[in-house]
């Protein structure tokens, strides 16, 4: 890695995947020509449905090698409902690329900010900021349609496992413990709350069981577990009490939908997939077919994904100046909020992707003006 300019592997994907991703593309830039000391140089990868139709591959040839060396990647969405292979599944190469990248640990912030829908009438609403920590290697996710290793699969009956390993399971808790003491320097509660389903599943126990041993290293942040049942219903009875959540694969899945809807929607899910040596940074939703090339997609889920690139980058490389300017763009976020300057059409406001992206380019200069008085 370099430790100023920054090669990113970027794939727009399909339906509304390339206008987020200019968006976003378009807000580093900015924040990094204010902050200064570093450069992202967006290097595109062809990948995705469309491209699957017509050239019967899911990413072009040699692309994720190219993804492979670069620091880090980012994805707009890939998938197209219309478009399937015979076996009734998504064109989903990213679900390989997990595997392939070893990127086990997928954070999904869960954030409410000032003047966005709250979809919970109780006041303390206001206050949910939690992450879902999914493990995304893994679990349910082993034989997905893109690994084809069902045990059996045929027209009358099809076997998928649920796989959990010690090994994934103890980097996993221990980047869940590490991500809470993080956020209790910034003034998070400092709790882990491990979700799982070891009452009825060997391999949840397995999980649970590895999180016990795990929580004994971090003596200064608060432990405990929850059954993926039981934490559907208190992440709408009182979703302000948590901190970090660590779960297998699709309850992560599931769960973070969730959570994108208790703070607006699909449009502020932002997420980071992270594992030893490399990075994936996309938002939590799809291609969203149904709004596609109407100027109507809510980059913000797309640009929080690229905040946590740049924190990534920054820790990689040494380097502090990514890690300014996510904080520039989570201020001018927060900022455009709480004065009402960002109304996004998702939540019934009048600004479209580019007024987005246009309002936040412009709260960027205006945090420039307040660095340099
Ligand atoms: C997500 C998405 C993907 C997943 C799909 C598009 C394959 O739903 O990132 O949450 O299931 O992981
Ligand atoms: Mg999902």
């Amino acid at each position: 890695m370099s430790d100023k300019i920054f090669s990113i592997s970027t794939i727009p994907g399909d339906g509304i995947g390339p206008n987020i991703i200019e968006s976003a593309t378009k807000i580093v830039d900015k924040a990094a020509l204010i902050v200064g000391g570093f450069q992202c140089h967006w290097d595109y990868i062809k990948a995705g449905a469309t491209y699957y139709e017509e050239t019967g591959l899911d990413v072009e040839i040699g692309g994720e090698e190219k993804a492979e060396k670069s620091d880090a990647i980012f994805l707009g969405a890939i998938g197209l409902p219309k478009i399937r292979k015979e076996d009734g599944t998504e064109i989903a190469p990213h679900l390989r690329f997990r595997e392939k990248f070893g990127l086990y640990a997928g954070v999904r912030p869960v954030k409410a900010y000032p003047n966005s829908p709250q979809r919970l009438k109780d006041p303390n609403s206001k206050n949910i900021n939690f992450v879902i920590l999914r493990e995304c290697t893994e679990g349910l996710f082993y034989t997905a349609s893109v690994h084809n290793r069902n045990p059996i699969a045929n027209d009358n009956e099809v076997h998928d496992i649920m796989k959990i390993t010690r090994e994934t399971s103890k980097k996993l808790h221990n980047f869940a413990f590490k991500l809470a003491q993080k956020r209790k320097l910034k003034g998070s509660i400092g709790k882990v709350t491990c979700v799982d389903k070891a009452n009825v599943f060997k391999s949840q126990a397995l999980f649970r069981k590895v999180f016990n041993e795990v929580k004994t290293g971090f003596k200064d942040i608060k432990a405990d577990t929850s059954y993926v049942d039981a934490m559907a219903l208190n992440l709408i009875r009182n979703p302000w009490e948590y901190d970090v959540l660590v779960m297998e694969n699709i309850f992560g899945d599931i769960l973070s939908d969730m959570g994108g809807g208790l703070v607006g929607g699909m449009g502020m899910a932002s997420c980071a997939e992270i594992g030893d040596k490399h990075g994936l940074f996309q938002p939590a939703h799809g291609s969203a077919p149904d709004i596609m090339g109407q100027n109507k997609a809510n980059p913000l889920a797309t640009i929080l994904s690229a905040t946590m690139m740049l924190e990534y980058i920054s820790e990689k490389s040494n380097n502090k100046f990514p890690d300014e300017a996510a904080q520039l763009i989570e201020n001018a976020i927060e900022d455009g909020f709480e004065k009402n300057l960002l109304r996004p059409n998702e939540f019934g406001g009048d600004m479209g992707t580019t007024d987005v992206t246009n309002q936040i380019l412009s709260l960027l200069e205006s945090q420039q003006k307040k660095i340099r008085s």
